[in-house]
């Protein structure tokens, strides 16, 4: 199977979407707030800084993706590079698409001169913290949420 990573397109909004419902986000309840959402990608895809990587496989069907958003730092003068969602579709995964998705982050890092990639992933989510150890990344931090809503 050939994989191509790319920056997302307005067409590839609903399957973003859903690709973002796989990974447990918040299902929309109204038209409305799916309204919201499909904004909210619409945002981020048009947003001259910060990005979204899909993995498009050979029937230019998208079945992963990776949004990526450039944080400054007060005590830095390069920026961190934040991974907020990190999903492969699940009748694709362990195929090695994550890892194409991950490399075009560390690429995309390294073009922006970041000095390093932040990601959070729930405690039980146990094979995706295989995936980042393999990748480099170390797990030297707490993450701590205090729910307002
Ligand atoms: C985590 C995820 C993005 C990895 O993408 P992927 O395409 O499945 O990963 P790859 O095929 O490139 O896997 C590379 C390595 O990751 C690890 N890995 C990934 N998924 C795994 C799984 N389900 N079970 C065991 N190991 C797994 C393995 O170490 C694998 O190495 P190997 O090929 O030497 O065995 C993907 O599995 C996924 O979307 N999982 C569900 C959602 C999720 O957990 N997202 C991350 C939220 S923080």
């Amino acid at each position: 199977m050939n994989i191509r990573i790319r920056t997302a397109k307005k067409n590839d909004i609903p399957i973003i979407l859903g690709l973002l419902y796989e990974l447990g986000r918040p299902k929309p309840q109204t038209d409305s707030e799916v309204e919201v959402f499909r904004n909210l990608v619409k945002k981020q895809i048009s947003d001259s800084r910060n990005s979204i990587l899909v993995a498009e496989n050979d029937d230019v069907n998208v079945v992963g993706m990776l949004s990526i958003i450039f944080l400054p730092r007060l005590n830095r003068n390069d920026l961190e590079l934040y991974v907020p969602e990190i999903i492969v579709s699940e009748k694709y995964q362990k195929k090695g698409i994550g890892t194409k998705l991950m490399e075009a982050c560390i690429d995309l890092a390294k073009e922006n001169q970041c000095h390093s990639i932040r990601l959070e992933s729930g405690t039980f989510r146990k094979e995706a913290h295989q995936f980042y150890k393999n990748f480099g990344f170390e797990s030297n931090s707490l993450s701590f949420t205090l729910n307002i809503r």
